[in-house]
């Protein structure tokens, strides 16, 4: 059976580290990386650490508007399915990449596989919730990683090939924290200790893309007088200088950091400070108290659970949070049970077209 699974941004490199080494023993999974990142420290690091298969594909469409972006590659993905023929097309959570695969499959009748399918903010001014719906709503097997992703999915009236299998970065975290702590030395390099610092991420465009919240964000993290560091998406380093913000001493700005070296910090750090989705499950899965820089969370769960607070880019809450938030409770098993590539496996194995 042959998957044609496409790929273009850093999570998504990330969930495929769980997946195809795995689905390479059961099935023909060819790779196409569209190019969405392309920076080395956005990209080729994660396929050489983490060996990931090499992409058959490389499409290299890079960064651009929207509708640029997207459309070239779709152009790009449709002449590949057309040489494959795949049985099946595999896109992972919501990206530019995600909606270009499964729309492209979904014109050519391949059936689409969506993996972190039924995810919901709430919010259509975000991109990826766009993507997200379009692509649930065009997708013939849908594995989930949460009940509350199953129920959004009902809600919206898809019954049909959801499968809530678990979440695939569990399974990541779970075979790569110890091999983390092996191999990755960020705490030497950055002279860090366990448990003296807080890690930060912000990548999200409706906080890059707003002065206001940018600079209220950074004025937080300086004001709370914590060491913080910060591993920097390219997107936000442009807008920190466009804006000309400037960060206080307590806050360490690196470029980004391949995945081991992330979860060394995440496994060691004291608290998590993001914007990102991928971030905040990996904060809770590690038991990291988890302050979201957001309006809203599509991981319910973890804020319901106690051991995440949605601050938005309020500078005070932020602030508060990084110096008062402790959660105790006990962590509830909302994400599987780190098993959910193998489940996909047999469930693809067993789809009746
Ligand atoms: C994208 C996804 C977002 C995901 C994030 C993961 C969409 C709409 N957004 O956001 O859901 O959370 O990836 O990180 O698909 N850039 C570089 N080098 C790179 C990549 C990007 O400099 O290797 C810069 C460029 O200026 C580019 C900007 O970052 O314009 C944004 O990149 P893009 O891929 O469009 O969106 P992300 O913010 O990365
Ligand atoms: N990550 C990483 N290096 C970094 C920042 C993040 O390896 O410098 C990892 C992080 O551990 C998680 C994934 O990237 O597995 C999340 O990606 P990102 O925050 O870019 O996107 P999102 O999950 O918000 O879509």
């Amino acid at each position: 059976m042959k998957i044609i699974t496409i790929l273009g941004a850093r999570p998504q490199f990330i969930k495929a580290a769980a997946v195809s080494n795995l689905f390479r023993q059961h099935f023909d999974e060819l790779l196409v990386h569209t190019g969405q990142h392309y920076d080395a420290n956005m990209s080729d690091v994660f396929f050489e650490e983490l060996n990931i298969p090499k992409p058959a594909y490389h499409l290299n469409i890079g960064s651009g508007n929207h509708g640029a972006q997207t459309g070239a590659m779709l152009t790009e993905i449709e002449k590949v399915l057309l040489t494959e023929q795949p049985d099946f097309v595999m896109v992972y959570g919501d990206t530019n990449s995600t909606i270009a695969g499964s729309l492209a499959a979904s014109k050519l009748l391949i059936p689409v596989i969506h993996v972190e399918a039924g995810l919901r903010s709430f919010n259509k001014a975000m991109p990826e919730e766009q993507n997200r719906i379009l692509t649930d709503h065009i997708s013939d097997l849908l594995f989930v990683p949460t009940q509350t992703a199953v129920d959004n999915l009902k809600n919206e009236g898809i019954q049909k090939g959801v499968f809530n299998v678990g979440d695939v970065m569990y399974d990541g975290i779970l075979h790569f924290t110890e091999i983390a702590k092996a191999k990755s030395t960020i705490l030497n390099t950055l002279e860090l200790t366990e448990n003296d610092f807080l890690l930060c991420t912000i990548h999200r465009a409706e906080n890059t893309n707003d002065p206001i919240r940018l600079k209220a964000i950074c004025a937080a993290l300086t004001a709370s007088g914590e060491k913080i560091i910060l591993p920097l998406h390219p997107r936000t380093q442009k807008y920190i200088a466009d804006y000309g913000i400037e960060l206080g001493a307590n806050v360490k700005v690196i470029e980004p950091v391949g995945y081991l070296d992330m979860v060394r910090l995440e496994s060691a750090c004291k608290k998590i400070v993001t914007d990102s989705g991928g971030v905040q499950k990996e904060a809770f899965f590690l038991a990291k108290p988890c302050i979201t820089m957001r309006d809203e969370t599509e991981w319910v769960e973890t804020v319901n659970n106690g051991w995440n607070v949605i601050v938005g880019a309020d500078e005070a809450k932020i602030k508060d949070a990084i110096l008062n938030f402790n959660p105790t409770r006990e962590r509830l098993d909302y994400f599987g049970k780190g098993n959910a590539a193998e489940l996909m496996v047999d469930l693809i194995k067993n789809h009746k077209k």
